[in-house]
């Protein structure tokens, strides 16, 4: 489902700024499976995931997302297939604080064009998923941090795509909506889909759920 090679990445390359933070880059992470990408802060993995969907290029190498080439894919064409292949849980939620958190949820879509009724459905279920449809008209203001994570979750669950990219999505989470959160993993799974999760937290290792751990260190894999 994923395949990197040689994924090479430098920043403001020739300028005094330039810095390179990630090395030579390969992996593969298959249909349904569940892989952590672990790390110090500062190894990569934000960088490493931005690229896998889509939001930066690389500077050099290949990677295939769903048997597509997207390493030099036009900006255009960069969105269209996020919009339909990848989901991204950030640390920072990036809610709309105003707006309820079905309204939130169905953001995704709105470019869509499909009828409100359609968007609807996508937005319960996908609510539903998340756990969160007890909370639809809320605005996303009054929720918790737990409840904020399980709209976000939602949001990138409404488009159905196959691949879901976590990027630390433990971080701001206490004990409990950490647990809750690896039960919604749980849900994913079963859904089959393929899920990335960039994280340094310890509450990933020896999850029976986890089918593959890349460490990263200093931008390159190392051996786990
Ligand atoms: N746009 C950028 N310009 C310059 N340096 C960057 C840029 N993005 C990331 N970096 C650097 O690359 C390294 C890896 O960053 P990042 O991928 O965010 O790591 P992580 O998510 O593991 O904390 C860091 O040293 C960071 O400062
Ligand atoms: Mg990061």
């Amino acid at each position: 489902m994923i395949v990197l090679k040689g994924i090479q990445k430098i920043h403001r390359p020739g300028t005094p700024a330039e810095f390179q933070s990630l090395y030579d880059i390969g992996f593969e992470v298959r249909a349904g499976e569940l892989a952590i990408l672990k790390g110090v802060s500062g190894s990569g993995k934000s960088t490493l995931l931005s690229i896998i969907g889509a939001l930066q290029k690389p500077s050099s190498g290949q990677i295939k997302v769903d048997g597509r080439p997207i390493a030099k894919l036009p900006d255009m064409h960069a969105s269209a297939f996020r919009a339909q292949t990848i989901g991204f849980i950030f640390q920072a939620f990036n809610l709309f604080e105003e707006f309820n958190v079905a309204e939130n949820v169905a953001l995704p879509l709105i470019p869509t064009g499909l009828p409100q009724k359609e968007i609807y459905t996508h937005v319960d279920r996908a609510m539903k998923l998340a756990n969160i449809q007890h909370k639809a008209t809320q605005s996303v203001r009054d929720l918790s941090g737990g409840e904020k994570q399980r709209a976000a979750i939602a949001r990138a669950l409404v488009n159905d795509a196959k691949i879901i990219l976590c990027d630390e999505p433990t971080a701001n989470l206490d004990r409990a909506n950490s647990d809750a959160f690896i039960e919604i993993l749980g849900n994913l799974k079963f859904l089959g889909k393929t899920v990335i999760i960039a994280t340094h937290d310890p509450i990933f290792e020896g999850l029976n759920l986890v089918d593959r751990v890349i460490s990263l260190e200093a931008g390159r894999i190392t051996l786990s």
